[in-house]
């Protein structure tokens, strides 16, 4: 696929229940384990303390993150993020992982936290092109018992 093509028919923004089927069907080409279900994803679409994003192209779904909030808390928290495989390394992780700064800042929040994998270095690579930086470490924290490794950027407005 074109690699500016693509990325200037990206359009971000929030996730609708209409979006539930595409979320669902990334969900499980994504990830090997750990799959958000239809019922948690049709759960957060409606709730105050989650914020789905997506990255669609015209009706296709090229990429999606969830935030969590905490009333009362400056952090918050990116539980989930990824890209269809066809639309990969064409800077639509960067630009999700960017609005989701801006939603994190549009609440208040001052940090965005998130684990990954260990065994999952290009991930890792995105984030720490993007300024996160890695402060510690969850043991068996996914369904197989990989470790997880924790980032996070200090949230700065206008980027
Ligand atoms: C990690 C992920 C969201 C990145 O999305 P993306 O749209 O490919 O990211 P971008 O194009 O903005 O950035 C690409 C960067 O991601 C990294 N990357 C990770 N997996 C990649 C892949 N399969 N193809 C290309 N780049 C990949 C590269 O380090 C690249 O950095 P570089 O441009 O400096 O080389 C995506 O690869 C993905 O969905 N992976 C599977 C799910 C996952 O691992 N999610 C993260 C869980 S914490």
């Amino acid at each position: 696929m074109n690699k500016d093509r693509t990325e200037s028919r990206i359009l971000l923004r929030r996730g609708r229940a209409e979006d539930l089927d595409a979320l669902v069907a990334l969900e499980r080409r994504a990830f090997t384990g750990d799959h958000l279900s239809r019922r948690q994803y049709a759960h957060h679409l409606r709730s105050a303390s989650a914020e789905v994003i997506v990255a669609t192209a015209g009706t296709v779904l090229h990429g999606k993150a969830l935030l969590f909030f905490r009333r009362g808390q400056d952090i918050a928290r990116l539980y989930s993020i990824a890209v269809a495989h066809e639309a990969r390394g064409q800077g639509v992780g960067e630009k999700l992982l960017q609005a989701c700064e801006r939603a994190a800042i549009a609440r208040g929040c001052t940090r965005l936290r998130l684990e990954v994998r260990q065994d999952n270095p290009g991930a890792q690579r995105l984030y720490e092109r993007l300024g996160y930086r890695r402060f510690g470490a969850r043991i068996g924290y996914y369904e197989d018992g990989a470790d997880a490794w924790r980032y996070e950027r200090r949230l700065v407005a206008a980027r």
